[in-house]
């Protein structure tokens, strides 16, 4: 009985590693393999040198495109404009990696994690939401709940004089109330529900790196099992009866406005209340799906979980890796301020209106170059649905391709000295003839971020307003900080991210 199970399974195996889908994939430079376990002994994400060596040592090693193999599964991983350009500007190849299928549990269906004509749909009704006629109210919420950030900062000083702290929870409050304001609107009704919505997101994208970094809870059924599977499915289930009460809401309020509409009496008042309020994306989606649009209240549910999740961890990462480079560069906050100094003329109290931001050069710049350096998303993958001739090679049908952008922001023929922080990179003089391709923290393509102008207008406002009240430096010069990074979806800081912070004594000085 053993004897033919095993001699089924070396056949098995054989006649697998005759196909053409793994001739093909061999065909590919990469790492030696193993049988059976590829590269696994290889590629152990605990590793500090990981990021590097699948980055930067074996893109040296093999080249822009090469293979590895976890168990009997391969991943391509390209690191090159050119090639990476072969993928992400296809309307065809916008099929994820089966990898995203972890968030489904809680974002369901939504436009991250589906593909074809659903996903095309989705992202329709979605994009107007990110009009520029929606602009000013979303620069009123990234002023307000920064100002709340850059208070929370002072009143930390003024208790404890000039501190280290980490600023990791600082930016992380600040990002998710900025995404839940602009998602779902005030809801002050509900603050204590929002203060739990809140702290579930952050949990639920802690959970789900916890899961990666644990393979044996990539099985479904043992995931589910284990405590933190029946943790994370609390989370979720609050989250969506969260995300389902404010639907209802919104549509009510919505719906009454609209009874008024009809009052003449009303008319005023309403277009000035109408004027006041501040756009939230949920009330887009409502609207739309009122209109006739394939979208019930499930589906609002999922994109707006989806823009919640994809705006908070993202933008969070960004703004700590930027304050991280502000204290270890005070040469370049100092010409930050400069800038900030001539802009609102030397008022720290003024909030940042949408001429301001666009004056805001050399902070765009600096914006820029961190995340160069520390791109939120390190790299992407997609599915093939297709055979594709990529650089003499077919990579087939089925196969996982990364798009690695760490590595692309990191290759010294594109940026000399790419670990050094040089923000004259992204002056327009020297960006001329650079790859479309070449800087892509937001990826590119038909499926790129969708809240890529949202973001870069939001980390304008909120540095715009921290920085002009609050120094931040490294706590001891001699000692250099940490900036390894953790490698999951999002790269985030592997410590904490610890500065001085000391307010402005005048002006901006
Ligand atoms: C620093 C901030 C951000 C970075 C670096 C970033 C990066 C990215 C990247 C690389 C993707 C593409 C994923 C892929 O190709 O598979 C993506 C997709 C997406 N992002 Fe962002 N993002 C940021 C902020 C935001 C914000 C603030 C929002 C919403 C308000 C947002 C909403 C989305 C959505 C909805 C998608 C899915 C698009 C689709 O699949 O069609 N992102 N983001």
């Amino acid at each position: 009985m053993w004897l033919l199970l095993v001699t089924t399974l070396v056949f098995y195996y054989w006649t697998w590693s005759q196909s053409r889908f793994v001739r093909l994939i061999n065909a590919i430079p990469g790492p030696k393999s193993l049988p059976l376990l590829g590269n696994l002994l290889d590629l152990d994400v605990y590793n500090d040198n990981f990021l590097k060596m699948t980055t930067i040592d074996w893109v040296q090693k093999y080249g822009p495109m090469y293979r590895v193999w976890l168990c009997t599964r391969p991943f391509i991983a390209l690191s090159s404009p050119e090639l990476v350009q072969k993928i992400l500007a296809s309307n065809k190849l916008i099929t994820k990696s089966p990898d995203y299928s972890n968030f489904s549990s809680w974002l369901g269906n939504c436009m991250f994690t589906s593909t074809g004509v659903h996903w095309k749909n989705r992202r329709r009704l979605v994009a107007p939401g990110f009009h520029f006629q929606n602009h000013t109210s979303f620069i009123d919420i990234f002023n307000e709940k920064s100002a709340e950030c850059a208070r929370e900062f002072e009143r930390t000083i003024d208790t404890h004089g000039d501190v280290e702290i980490d600023v990791n929870p600082f930016m992380a409050k600040c990002a998710l109330n900025i995404i839940c304001e602009t998602a779902m609107g005030q809801q002050t009704r509900i603050e204590v529900e929002k203060a739990i919505y809140v702290n579930n997101v952050h949990r639920i994208c802690q959970i789900f790196v916890e899961r990666v970094s644990r393979p044996w809870l990539s099985i479904d059924w043992i995931y589910k099992l284990s405590s933190l599977g029946r943790e994370s499915q609390k989370c979720i289930s609050s989250l969506h009866a969260f995300t389902n009460k404010v639907t209802r809401d919104r549509r009510e309020m919505l719906k009454e406005e609209e009874q008024n509409r009809g009052n003449v009496q009303n008319k005023v008042m309403d277009v000035e209340k109408e004027s006041k309020r501040r756009f939230a994306f949920v009330d887009g989606l409502i609207k739309a799906s009122n209109e006739g649009a394939d979208l019930n209240d499930n589906g609002i549910r999922e994109e707006i979980d989806l823009i919640t999740f994809a705006g908070y961890d993202t933008t969070s990462a960004a703004m700590v890796w930027f304050l991280y480079l502000m204290a270890k560069h005070p040469e370049h906050q100092k010409l930050i301020l400069d800038e900030l100094d001539v802009v609102f003329s030397g008022d720290v109290e003024r909030p940042c209106t949408t001429q301001d931001i666009a004056e805001l050069k050399y902070l765009e710049c600096c914006i820029k170059e961190a995340m160069r350096i520390y791109p939120s998303i390190p790299f992407v993958m997609r599915n093939l649905t297709e055979d594709v001739e990529i650089d003499g090679h077919t990579l087939p049908a089925g196969v996982t391709v990364a798009m690695v952008f760490y590595a692309i922001h990191h290759n010294p023929l594109i940026y000399p000295d790419p670990e050094v922080f040089r923000p004259e990179r992204f002056f327009p003089e020297n960006s001329v003839g650079r790859h479309p391709y070449a800087f892509i923290p937001f990826s590119a393509g038909p499926r790129n971020c969708i809240g890529q102008k949202y973001a870069m207008l939001e980390l304008k406002v909120v540095f715009a307003n921290l920085l002009r009240k609050v120094k931040f430096s490294v706590p001891d010069p001699t000692k250099p900080l940490s900036d390894a990074p953790d490698l999951g979806f999002v790269l985030k800081p592997k410590h904490e991210v610890r500065l001085n912070l000391s307010k402005r004594l005048n002006k901006l000085g």
